[in-house]
């Protein structure tokens, strides 16, 4: 079980570094990513490397039995970098070049940037590539950024190239015989720059897919320099996710050792947890594809930036987020960051030690939490059981933000996030699939917005249908083939047959319109005007445009069932239906007897399994289970009491089959 965090002695006085090491001692602190954004500091001019300074702290560290994450510190490029290469400065959509000033001002294209990218890499891994404290690399940070320069639009043509062969086959994927856009000459392909209008969203789709692959050949490069120089050294990068970041990380899994992962949750309630699973579910979902292991890079401690305020977490719930992870297969858990800074620009950003010192409750938790991480690590090969999958698909987010769509209300995450909080909030662990993997090991899948699929994603998830399997479809599922182009002959495209219905138009909703339905249940947001073909309606719209039509289909098809649902159904109704399907096909929530407000998850190895047991709510939950308490080390006998925001982790007495 790694613990730890993001270390940066080069803002502290050599002083600080020893009562660093002690400290760290102190937590239980085993790793900690190291450089992340150091070089300025360690290549003060181009050419001249500085490490002495690194050496010392490496090797402090060393004798501390601390191990080092070791960071290629190519996020954020030193001052004389910019100064000598300002082409290599990052430009925006409207033509701005961005200013050195603060980080992430480069462009991931740029040649002057990529080969001072491979020097500090090959630099850092010929000096610690041997270093016996180098546990894995951790290349760049947060792979994310945008630019739309020159080199940008040469590396987009040469990649669009690669995808589609040749300009007739681009003009009819971007459909440029529409606004009289289509090209003759690959030079006047640009990326998406500001314009007078709707910009081409197939363009827009490319440009995401494209800096996704152009920043993943530019890791590629640095892990290649650092598995050169050091073989055997496991090398990552830590993921970050939103909407803002063009980054498939179900495609990046397979290019990084380990999938490593940021996560800052955005709200102050339960949402948090919810996040926190959604998030975890999602990692472990991408590694678990790739066959890799996942950890849990960055979390904060305690304050975070979530846009006007600081949000701060409660005592006891940085341990439980950290749990949340860990029981999804996280291999650890770190943070951002270890020790506050006294300046710059996240100045007030929380640390394992505050501001405040390490007399503090915030240092006091990190400790023992630090100090029960270590009995949690049999865990580490146990696999998490799920019988129910939601598909996830980066790309069906970022072809359903292109401008242009039927209502800017329908956001992509919020419809994977609400099946995903359905099943949370009903103790019931669930995968992530991609479109195109095997589903047959679910009983039940949920496609939400699933807007962009393949013919042969679309075959096979039929072919898991006919074949037994239980569906639910959400609407704007199957719109469009992967170039974004829309299927003729009724929504939705692609689960027509297998749905058996055929929705003629799109009634997208006003934000104060509630839509009724005739079981009592609202949707809101969208709506549409189904006709079935083949499928019973469960629910149909009460009142306006669409009375009486079907708004919740069933479909037999084949040996399985397959349902619709045209409107965004309020959470409760949500929540009814996708339990109601999951008991249908035989899927219990993981542990039936825990209250609301107690999330439980079970991991499982051979013969063993353990029952993570996290109470977020405010009062003392008794929660079935048998074995041994991890956390406590009492044996628990029918069941255990988890005191308010407490926890617990039973390895269970062996008398649960496995469900696989
Ligand atoms: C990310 C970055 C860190 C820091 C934190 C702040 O995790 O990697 O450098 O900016 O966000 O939340």
């Amino acid at each position: 079980m790694y613990y730890g965090g993001d270390y940066n002695p080069e803002q502290w006085p050599v002083e600080v570094w020893a009562e660093d090491v002690t400290l760290m001692r102190r937590a239980g602190v085993n790793l900690v990513s190291l450089g992340v954004f150091a070089w300025s500091r360690l290549e003060p001019a181009e050419g001249r490397y500085t490490f002495e300074w690194l050496d010392q702290v490496v090797d402090l560290l060393h004798a501390g039995g601390v191990r080092v994450a070791l960071a290629t510190p190519t996020a954020s490029p030193p001052p004389w970098f910019s100064l000598a290469y300002p082409e290599a400065l990052p430009v925006t959509r409207d033509g701005v070049r961005l200013s050195h000033g603060s980080r992430d001002t480069y462009c991931v294209a740029a040649p002057a940037y990529r080969s001072a990218c491979l020097r500090i890499a090959a630099a850092l891994g010929e000096r610690y590539g041997g270093h016996p404290a180098v546990a894995m690399w951790h290349v760049h940070n947060e792979y994310g950024t945008w630019c739309h320069c020159e080199h940008v639009a040469e590396a987009f043509r040469s990649w669009l190239r690669g995808r589609h062969g040749d300009l007739d086959a681009l003009n009819e994927a971007w459909t440029t015989s529409f606004w009289s856009q289509h090209y003759t000459d690959w030079r006047q392909v640009l990326p998406p720059r500001a314009t007078q209008y709707l910009p081409n969203p197939g363009q827009e789709l490319d440009f995401r897919r494209f800096l996704s692959d152009e920043m993943l050949v530019a890791f590629a490069e640095q892990k290649a320099v650092l598995n050169a120089l050091a073989p055997g050294i496991p090398v990552t990068t830590n993921g970050v996710f939103g909407g803002w970041v063009p980054v498939d990380h179900a495609r990046w899994a397979r290019s990084v050792d380990l999938v490593a992962v940021d996560h800052y949750p955005g709200s102050a309630d339960l949402g948090a947890e919810e996040e926190t699973a959604f998030f975890a579910d999602l990692a472990r979902s991408w590694a678990r594809a790739a066959g890799r292991r996942w950890l849990l890079m960055e979390q904060a401690p305690n304050l975070i930036y979530t846009g006007a305020r600081m949000l701060a977490k409660a005592p006891g719930r940085m341990a439980r987020h950290s749990l949340s992870h860990v029981a999804r297969g996280s291999g650890g858990a770190l943070f951002f960051q270890w020790r506050a800074p006294r300046g710059g620009a996240e100045v007030f950003h929380s640390a394992m030690v505050p501001h405040a010192g390490p007399d503090s409750r915030v240092f006091r938790e990190v400790c023992a939490l630090g100090a029960e991480l270590p009995a949690l690590s049999e865990v580490e090969d146990a696999a998490i059981e799920a019988e129910i999958a939601v598909l996830w698909d980066a790309e069906c987010w970022w072809a359903l933000q292109s401008p242009g769509r039927p209502s800017t209300d329908v956001d992509y995450l919020d419809l994977v996030r609400a099946a995903h909080r359905a099943f949370w909030r009903a103790g019931y662990t669930v995968d992530f699939a991609a479109p195109d993997s095997d589903l047959t090991p679910y009983r039940l899948v949920v496609v939400p917005g699933l807007y962009l699929v393949s013919d042969a994603a679309a075959g096979a998830i039929a072919a898991y249908v006919e074949g037994g399997g239980r569906l639910v479809v959400g609407f704007l599922s199957g719109i469009a083939d992967s170039r974004g182009l829309v299927r003729l002959g009724g929504y939705p495209g692609a689960f027509r047959d297998v749905l058996g219905v055929r929705v003629e138009e799109f009634h997208p909703l006003p934000p104060e319109i509630v839509a009724k339905l005739s079981t009592g249940d609202t949707g809101t947001m969208w709506s549409e005007r189904v006709n079935v073909t083949g499928a019973s309606t469960v629910a149909a719209y009460v009142g306006g445009a669409l009375d009486g039509l079907p708004a919740v289909t069933r479909h037999g098809y084949g040996a399985g069932t397959a349902l619709y649902v045209s409107t965004r159904l309020d959470d409760q109704a949500y929540g009814r239906l996708l339990v109601g399907e999951a008991r249908a096909v035989g899927v219990a929530p993981t542990c039936a007897g825990a209250a609301a407000g107690v999330e439980v998850v079970r991991r499982r190895a051979g013969d063993t399994s353990w029952l993570f047991i996290l109470n977020h709510s405010d009062v003392a939950r008794q929660v079935p289970a048998d074995g041994v308490d991890l956390v406590s080390g009492a044996s628990v006998t029918g069941s255990v009491r988890v005191p308010a925001g407490g926890y617990a982790v039973v390895r269970e007495a062996p008398s649960r089959p496995s469900i696989h």
